[in-house]
């Protein structure tokens, strides 16, 4: 029985008995304190996929698949992520203060359609937290061999039109451990952030970041939103290009929920299987239209759906809800096939 047989049959129904976020929180929990176990990080070896190198941004990764943004927030279980096989981590999204997020209820699963909505609203530690751990993690020497993305957005009390000084704030106290930094402009569940995708709006944030990054020269992306007009696609990618953004990471979660019976329907991001075709088509479209390296995420969770973004014209690819629905024999089943 393979890897994914075995999880879809054993551990999906126990974890599938919880309420979502339980679940999350129980998984994330065993990796967390697998990474400190070296016994334990030796058994999730048994997972790892062949190695297929890739090198983008000048940062080599061991395969191209990542994990996506929002199931490390915190940056809790980086070391398990690295012996589960993943090409690399994107740790967020982080904002500059701590904060709890939109009440619970707020993960909701949709088996038929291999999706889930969530309206989490950036629940994180605060970036001054996350910096400590991932210090504290860097002078323990368990500090994964893998890139490390750090995904930064505006924290709730902040109003928009000081976004960019809080997405500094952030910047300035997580740069000095990421591979690279994504702005995230695109998340459905904070008031307004997605306005942060206009062109003036988007000018300002991004050229203020990278005045601050001057000095560090990380990579810095920007995660953009499924449910955007070609037109302003075309005048994110010209905003981008012309103040040296590295690469687009297409795509955050989706307002359409067309996918999802109204009596079961939830406010929130729409991810997994519903958005795979539409996030292709935005790979597609900024790849025709920019020389932007693209990351996809957005559906994920085979090898027909991976090969999909990779013809599409995306360099890197991220899973989040396949990974949920599939479990971790996920990665070695999309890099042997590809
Ligand atoms: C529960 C949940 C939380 C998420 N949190 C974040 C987040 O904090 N920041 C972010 O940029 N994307 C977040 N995402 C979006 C994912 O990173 C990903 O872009 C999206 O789910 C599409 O990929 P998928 O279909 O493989 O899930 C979240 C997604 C889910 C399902």
């Amino acid at each position: 029985m393979s890897a994914t047989d075995t999880y879809a049959r054993f551990v999906r129904p126990i974890l599938f008995s919880l309420p979502p976020e339980t679940a999350h929180h129980l998984a994330l929990r065993c990796l967390r304190a697998a990474s400190h176990l070296p016994f334990a990080l030796r058994a999730l070896h048994s997972f790892q996929p062949p190695a297929r190198p890739k090198t983008l941004f000048g940062i080599n990764f061991p395969n191209p698949i990542g994990l996506a943004a929002g199931f490390d927030k915190n940056g809790v279980a980086l070391p398990a992520w690295a012996a589960l096989g993943f090409g690399f981590i994107e740790i967020g999204t982080v904002t500059a203060k701590a904060q709890a997020g939109n009440p619970r209820p707020r993960i909701f699963r949709y088996p038929q359609q291999e999706a889930l909505i969530n309206r989490l609203g950036f629940n994180n530690d605060g970036a001054d937290v996350v910096a400590a751990r991932l210090r504290s993690l860097r002078r323990s020497g368990r500090w994964p061999g893998i890139p490390v993305g750090i995904n930064i957005g505006k924290s709730k009390i902040t109003p928009i039109e000081e976004a960019a000084d809080d997405y500094l704030l952030s910047f300035r106290l997580l740069r000095e451990f990421a591979d690279y930094v994504v702005l995230n402009v695109s998340s459905p569940n904070t008031p307004d952030l997605r306005t942060l995708q206009g062109h003036g709006a988007l000018d300002r944030l991004v050229r203020a970041v990278q005045k601050e990054n001057q000095a560090s020269r990380k990579p810095i992306l920007v995660k953009i939103a499924p449910d955007l007009l070609l037109s302003d696609l075309e005048q994110i990618l010209a905003t981008c290009e012309e103040n040296g953004i590295a690469g687009i990471i297409a795509t955050n979660t989706t307002l359409d929920h067309a996918a999802i019976p109204t009596a079961l329907d939830q406010a929130g991001g729409l991810s997994g299987r519903p958005l795979r075709g539409k996030s292709a088509e935005f790979v597609r479209a900024i790849t025709a239209h920019s020389r932007l390296p693209v990351i996809a995420s957005g559906g994920i969770s085979g090898v027909a759906s991976a090969k999909e973004k990779l013809e599409a014209g995306a360099q890197l690819l991220q899973v989040y809800t396949g990974y949920v629905y599939r479990g971790p024999g996920l990665l070695r089943e999309i890099v042997q096939g590809l």
